[in-house]
């Protein structure tokens, strides 16, 4: 073990705010003892903050429609193979009720940025949805004018979700055109000032990204006071220009989401389905050292191919009971409870 890699864990244990040459290092933590003492340490504040129940945040795509044309995502616009569609009010609703029937306090509605919604359309999706179960609804549909977000929030709209992706502004330029890392940013920061849960987050293994473009994405996250964290493993997609790049890796990957449990004690953090796809043991993992949240797909059937941010996504043949299902089978396994609770964000 490294002394300096011992002295960053202890000064983050005693929540000592790290610079980011600490971050760094916790990074860098090579496989054997320094990985297990990182993974420990996140796994104990995870645990002491958070306690050992896992959130179910019930995902529902609702659109696959993208107005842009980002080089990693298997929606951007240029990708003609995706058979586009927008789900019915029907579908819809048959989602949000097999949430409220299965005990789900949170639904994710996410969609490429979409333009053929306009802000009232979204605000009575919202409306929809809690009519049928009593859930937190989290938005997630890019960048839209604040009279629209005005809007999904007298809706009763209580989270949104916006990756920062990369904290690189000029990779962040370059893998986004049209779009700009600082807009993205303020937009967080003006939507926390206006009552909203707010979550972020990136991707592990883009490329162009360093060790200190992580360590910067850390300090971001903390810098806007996000409530949730998304952190997860870039997996290149065949139609896209990163066809030929390689995907993150598992190991930076939990070191990403252990260093960030360790910066940010409270912050809400899935094992994403990206870290699952990446490794059957992924989410297993990510649960072990930091994360706290699972978000089972609760999308139709029929559409769930057409939804395919990066190949391979697990659970792309199942309905929502066997995602539902195969979620709580996980947890059983590892011996975490289901959260009963809506796992609002925790301000300090
Ligand atoms: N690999 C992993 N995650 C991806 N996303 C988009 N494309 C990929 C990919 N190729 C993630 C981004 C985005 C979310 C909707 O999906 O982080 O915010
Ligand atoms: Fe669209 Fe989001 Fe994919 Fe970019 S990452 S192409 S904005 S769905």
């Amino acid at each position: 073990m490294r002394e300096e890699f011992a002295v960053a864990l202890a000064e983050l244990k005693k929540r000592r705010q790290p610079s980011i040459a600490q971050l760094e290092l916790l990074l860098s933590a090579s496989s054997g003892a320094e990985e297990e003492m990182l993974f420990t340490a996140a796994d104990v504040v995870r645990h002491q903050e958070l306690g050992d129940a896992v959130h179910l945040r019930g995902l529902i795509e609702f659109s696959n429609y993208c107005s842009w044309d980002c080089h990693y995502c298997g929606l951007r616009r240029s990708n003609q193979t995706v058979n586009r569609y927008r789900l019915s009010e029907q579908q819809l609703e048959a989602a949000a009720f097999f949430a409220a029937q299965h005990g789900y306090r949170t639904l994710v509605l996410q969609a490429g940025e979409d333009g053929f919604y306009s802000g009232d359309q979204l605000a009575d999706m919202v409306r929809r949805v809690k009519r049928i179960a009593d859930v937190a609804v989290t938005l997630s549909v890019g960048l839209r004018s604040r009279a629209d977000f005005e809007k999904m929030r007298r809706a009763g709209a209580d989270r949104y979700l916006m990756k920062q992706e990369i904290s690189e502004p000029d990779v962040f330029a370059k893998l986004r055109p049209g779009t700009e890392l600082k807009e993205r940013v303020a937009c967080l920061k003006w939507l926390k000032q206006e009552g909203w849960q707010v979550g972020s987050g990136f991707m592990i293994g883009l490329p162009g990204q360093t060790r200190r473009t992580l360590a910067q994405d850390l300090l971001l996250l903390q810098e806007i006071g996000v409530e949730m964290a998304g952190i997860g493993p870039f997996l290149p997609h065949p139609e896209t220009p990163l066809r030929e790049a390689a995907p993150g890796s598992l190991d930076d990957s939990l070191r990403a989401l252990a260093t960030a449990r360790l910066l940010l004690p409270t912050v809400h953090m899935p094992a994403t389905s990206a870290i699952g796809t990446l490794d059957p043991q992924g989410q297993r993992r990510a649960l072990a050292c930091g994360a706290n949240v699972v978000m089972p797909n609760l999308s139709p059937t029929v559409i769930r191919k057409a939804y395919q941010l990066y190949p391979g996504k697990v659970g792309t043949t199942e309905d929502a009971m066997a995602s539902h299902e195969r979620v709580v089978a996980m947890l059983k396994e590892i011996n975490r409870p289901v959260a009963l609770d809506r796992g609002d964000g925790i301000r300090r």
